[in-house]
C-alpha cells in the first residue's frame, strides 16, 4: 500500500480551491466543504476582493492555505507574509523563482506558516516555457524546489508530472502540493498539465490541489465525496 516513491498512500490530503471573489459564496463553501476538505485554499480572487477578512472567514472553518504566490523583493514579500499570518494563514505561497533570499525573508517574517514554493504553473506548458527561454518544466521544477527547500520552504507546488524529480531533490521530509487535479473525464479547462487524483497520489503527492471540479459542480460536497471514494477503491499498479 505504498506510492512509486514508498510514502503511504493514504497520505494525501485535499485542499480545495474556493477561487470567488463573492464573499458569500466564499463562506457557504468553507463551510459546506469543511468537513470534507483538510484544508481549504483561499487566493488571489477573494483576498484581492476583500482582503485578509478572506482568510479569517474561512479560517473559521478549516486550516486555511493562502495561495497569493507571492513574487517581489525580499522585504515587500516578508511584509505580506507576515500579515497572511497574522489573518490565519496556514499555509502560503511563494514563488521559487523570486529567489532563496525571498524564499527565506518569507519563512522569517511567517514562522508558523509553511512557506511553499511555487515552481511552474500548472497552466504553463514546455511550448510556453521555450518561448519564454526556459528549459522544460521536468528540468525547471526540480531546480526551483531545491533552492527553495535549501531557502527553507516546507514544501513545493509542482504538476504531477513533476511529482518524483521533485521529490528526488526535496526528499520526504518537505511537502509536495500537486494542483491541475481533474477526475476521470473532467474538462481541463485552462489548466495545461493535469493528472487524475489516483495518478497524483501514486507519484507520491502529499496534498492535491482541486477547485473547479468541485466547487462548479451542483453539488460540491458530493463531488468531493467522489473523488474520495474513487481514491479509497482505485488499485494503484502496486496493488494489481
Ligand atoms: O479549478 P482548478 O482545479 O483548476 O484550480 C486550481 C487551483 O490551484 C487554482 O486556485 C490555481 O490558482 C492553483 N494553482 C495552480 N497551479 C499552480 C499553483 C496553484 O493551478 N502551479
Amino acid at each position: 500500500m505504498t506510492t512509486a516513491v514508498g510514502r503511504p498512500r493514504t497520505a494525501a490530503r485535499i485542499a480545495v480551491a474556493l477561487d470567488t471573489a463573492d464573499e458569500g459564496r466564499l463562506v457557504d463553501l468553507a463551510a459546506a466543504l469543511a468537513g470534507e476538505a483538510d484544508v481549504l485554499k483561499v487566493g488571489l480572487q477573494a483576498v484581492t476582493a476583500f482582503g485578509p477578512r478572506a482568510i479569517r472567514r474561512v479560517a473559521e472553518h478549516a486550516p486555511v492555505f493562502c495561495d497569493l504566490k507571492l513574487h517581489d523583493i525580499p522585504n515587500t514579500v516578508a511584509g505580506a507574509a507576515a500579515a497572511a499570518a497574522a489573518a490565519g494563514a496556514s499555509m502560503l505561497t511563494v514563488h521559487a523563482a523570486g529567489g532563496a533570499a525571498m524564499v527565506a525573508a518569507a519563512v522569517a517574517a511567517a514562522p508558523a506558516v509553511d512557506i511553499l514554493a511555487v515552481t511552474v504553473l500548472t497552466s504553463v506548458d514546455d511550448v510556453l516555457l521555450a518561448e519564454l527561454g526556459m528549459d522544460g518544466a521536468d528540468v525547471v521544477a526540480p531546480r526551483l524546489a531545491r533552492h527553495a527547500v535549501t531557502a527553507g520552504a516546507a514544501g513545493i507546488v509542482c504538476a504531477g508530472h513533476e511529482v518524483s524529480t521533485v521529490r528526488n531533490v526535496v526528499g520526504n521530509a518537505a511537502l509536495v502540493v500537486v494542483p491541475g487535479i481533474r477526475p476521470e473525464g473532467a474538462a481541463v479547462q485552462d489548466q495545461a498539465r493535469v493528472m487524475t487524483p489516483r495518478a497524483a497520489v501514486d507519484a507520491g503527492a502529499d496534498l492535491l490541489v482541486i477547485g473547479r471540479p468541485v466547487t462548479a459542480a451542483d453539488d460540491p460536497v458530493a463531488a468531493l465525496r467522489t473523488v474520495r471514494t474513487q481514491l479509497a477503491a482505485t488499485p494503484s499498479a502496486d496493488e494489481t
